[in-house]
């Protein structure tokens, strides 16, 4: 293992019924919030008024901020960091999925800076304070709820880029797996996809000596690939949303992480494709994580033959360990084919007239990926082979 120093202070308020804690969590922070939703799930599932009548009862005066778009705008930063100006906010809520909470953590640290927000998710303003925020997630996926990162989209620049600080942790989070039951089936999909891909962005490293790491990493794998088809068929199953509720926060809170350090390269890409396109997240990485495999496979094939056996149980008698790794990525691409998961980049009429282009986007801090160092000409071939 490498030396590691481990920090979260987010409150992790989980189960049945738990958005009531709201209660005696937002009075330790303020008395002036500025609610965060997007498109108006929230307002269609009952939780919206939960919220508002939580409001209420204990005297909270609140201003709205609606419609964050899933890949939140710069745009949309700027109208809520001006709003907790001109109306002297003391706390956010944030009641959404990733992009809400992401926008609100670019708010928060916004509306205590005096220059553009931009600066801040490219770091060209490290932040050193921020307002308070705490969040009620609504569908498994991104960990927002449980990290300090953020992902911003500047829709007139076509950039999307990640940033985090050790201000932003949400100071609690407020996960009830009820309140996931009306997430549609594609977004349940995505989610998962994107679950299961912070998982393999963490598990292909070179660190040594990473026993207990690798079995996390190999058990989350593991429950999301056995839940996933159950989930897909009932998707008011209290259980199941449970499961995939907390996979979702244990995969990307930092947990996985001790000891080493993982590549996030496909990651990187992704945000070059949806800061072109605006594709959902997950649907992003299910095309791209098996090309990203095969591309780096041997940098450390052991890695894969590891993954293959442990997590696809792929039969490793007289095969060589390139012919199991390739049969364990081939075990992926099938898993997440039979759960309706896109697999090409022409599912969402993408072509390759804007591979060059991605590729500089993704290249903008130089080559990255920790597992393989990747250069243009690597994500130029990623991105051709999920044509
Ligand atoms: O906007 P509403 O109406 O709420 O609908 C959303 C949205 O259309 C809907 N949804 C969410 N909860 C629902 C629901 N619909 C019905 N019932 C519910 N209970 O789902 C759609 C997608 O929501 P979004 O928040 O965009 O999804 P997700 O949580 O996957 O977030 C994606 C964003 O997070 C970033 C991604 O790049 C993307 O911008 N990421 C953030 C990370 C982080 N902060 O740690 C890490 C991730 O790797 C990721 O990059
Ligand atoms: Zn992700």
């Amino acid at each position: 293992m490498e030396n590691f120093t481990y920090y979260n202070p987010t409150q992790l308020i989980f189960g049945k019924g738990q958005v009531e804690q709201l209660e005696t969590e937002i009075p330790k922070y303020g008395k002036k919030v500025l609610l965060v939703y997007g498109g108006g799930s929230i307002k269609q599932n009952g939780l919206y008024d939960q919220v508002v009548n939580l409001f209420k009862k204990i005297n909270v005066e609140y201003v709205e901020l609606s419609g964050v778009e899933p890949n939140p705008r710069l745009s949309t930063v700027h109208r809520g960091v001006e709003i907790c100006k001109t109306e002297n906010i003391e706390f956010i809520l944030a009641v959404g999925g990733g992009s809400v909470i992401d926008c609100t953590k670019a708010i928060s640290v916004g509306a205590k800076y005096n220059g553009d927000a931009w600066d801040i998710v490219t770091k060209k303003y490290i932040p050193t304070e921020a307002l308070p925020f705490g969040t009620v997630l609504t569908i498994a996926a991104t960990g927002s709820e449980m990290n300090a990162g953020s992902v911003i989209t500047n829709w007139e620049t076509k950039e999307k880029y990640g940033w985090g600080s050790p201000v932003t942790y949400p100071k609690f989070s407020i996960l009830d797996p009820s309140n996931t039951f009306t997430v549609p089936e594609n977004q349940t999909i995505y989610g998962m996809v994107d679950i299961m891909s912070h998982v393999f962005e963490h598990y292909f490293h070179h660190t040594k000596n990473t026993p207990l790491q690798d079995r996390f990493c190999e058990s989350l794998l593991k429950t999301v690939i056995e839940t996933a088809p159950k989930l897909l068929e009932n998707l008011e199953n209290y259980e199941l949303r449970e499961t995939i509720l907390y996979c979702g926060t244990i995969a990307l809170n930092g947990q996985l992480s001790m000891g080493y350090h993982g590549d996030w390269a496909t990651h990187n890409i992704e945000h070059a494709v949806s800061a072109v396109y605006d594709i959902p997240h997950g649907g992003g990485l299910a095309i791209i994580f098996p090309h990203w495999m095969k591309h780096t496979l041997d940098e450390n094939v052991s890695r894969f033959v590891q993954l293959a056996v442990n997590v696809f149980q792929v039969d490793p008698s007289g095969k060589d360990d390139r012919t199991i790794a390739l049969e364990g990525i081939e075990k992926l691409r099938e898993f997440w084919n039979s759960i309706g998961a896109p697999s090409r980049l022409q599912d969402y009429n993408i072509g390759n007239e804007n591979i060059e282009l991605m590729a500089d986007k993704a290249m903008v801090y130089g080559e990255f990926g920790n597992f393989k160092a990747l250069n243009k000409e690597d994500v130029t071939a990623i991105l051709t082979a999920s044509l």
